[in-house]
């Protein structure tokens, strides 16, 4: 089985130890592709040197909702540039809104995801959503920034079912990952039964979200075992089929043959 692991963090200290070791044991077994997100500005500096150094690992670059106090000019000048010449770079990510702690003010974030939003139409890359209690104000920043001719994929879907018909009206994709295989997450578990699997993309969230069993624990790529069995059961359909409509679903997202 081929997966593609469509949201990790592999620059984080977490992997410090043991990073180069964990991906030749995924790469050896069922992992084929993972797409590193930078959240921090050095986040993205690192996800792009791990992808220029390893084959199966690509990169987006962009700044997370809640660090956008760190962008400046010069800051947006690298994203463009690196977005645009190196090849290995897939998407804008990961940005957003999250209005869960009171800092960054919303104002602030809103104009940094509009920027980014504009700037990923400008370079022709796709983005990676991260959207936590600010459905409202991210679906107005997408509509006014033409999300519809951008695509992407809102990652950690956490809203309602009927929410996700706005994103899949803008044709977006939605990222489940751990959360939808715990065991209160209700409303996770409803909107992927919902979705068609031709809109659904795997990822982790490493090294946060990890699933049951391991919740709590260091996530990583190869728990994504878990969730496509827990999407596989939701739909009633096999997790074979999951994994390699999913991998197509990425593919074709990020532009990969
Ligand atoms: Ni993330």
């Amino acid at each position: 089985m081929k997966i593609f692991e469509t949201h990790a963090h592999y620059d984080d200290e977490a992997f410090r130890e043991d990073r180069e070791a964990l991906f030749d044991e995924m790469f050896a077994n069922d992992i084929d592709t993972i797409i590193n997100v930078g959240a921090s500005f050095a986040g993205c500096e690192q996800s792009v040197a791990l992808a220029d150094s390893h084959e199966k690992i690509y990169a987006a670059v962009g700044i997370h909702p809640e660090d956008v106090e760190e962008l400046t000019e010069a800051r947006m000048a690298w994203l463009k540039k690196t977005a645009s010449e190196n090849e290995k770079v897939l998407a804008i990510g990961e940005i957003g809104l999250d209005y869960h702690y009171p800092e960054p003010a919303k104002e602030i974030q809103q104009q940094w995801f509009r920027r980014q939003l504009n700037l990923a139409a400008d370079v022709k890359k796709t983005v990676i959503i991260h959207s936590r209690e600010a459905c409202q104000d991210t679906l107005a920043c997408m509509r006014a920034e033409h999300a519809e001719q951008i695509g992407g994929v809102i990652h950690c879907y956490s809203y309602s079912k009927e929410a996700a018909q706005e994103f899949l009206k803008m044709g977006f994709y939605f990222g489940f990952g751990g959360v939808v295989t715990f065991k209160n997450a209700k409303k996770a578990k409803e909107t992927a039964r919902q979705i068609p699997l031709e809109r659904i993309l795997l990822e982790t969230d490493s090294p946060y979200m990890a699933p049951t069993p391991f919740r709590g624990k260091r996530n990583n790529s190869a728990y994504i075992d878990y969730v496509a069995q827990e999407i596989a059961d939701l739909k009633g359909i096999s997790k074979e089929e999951v994994i390699a409509v999913t991998e197509e679903n990425a593919k074709k997202l990020f532009a990969i043959i």
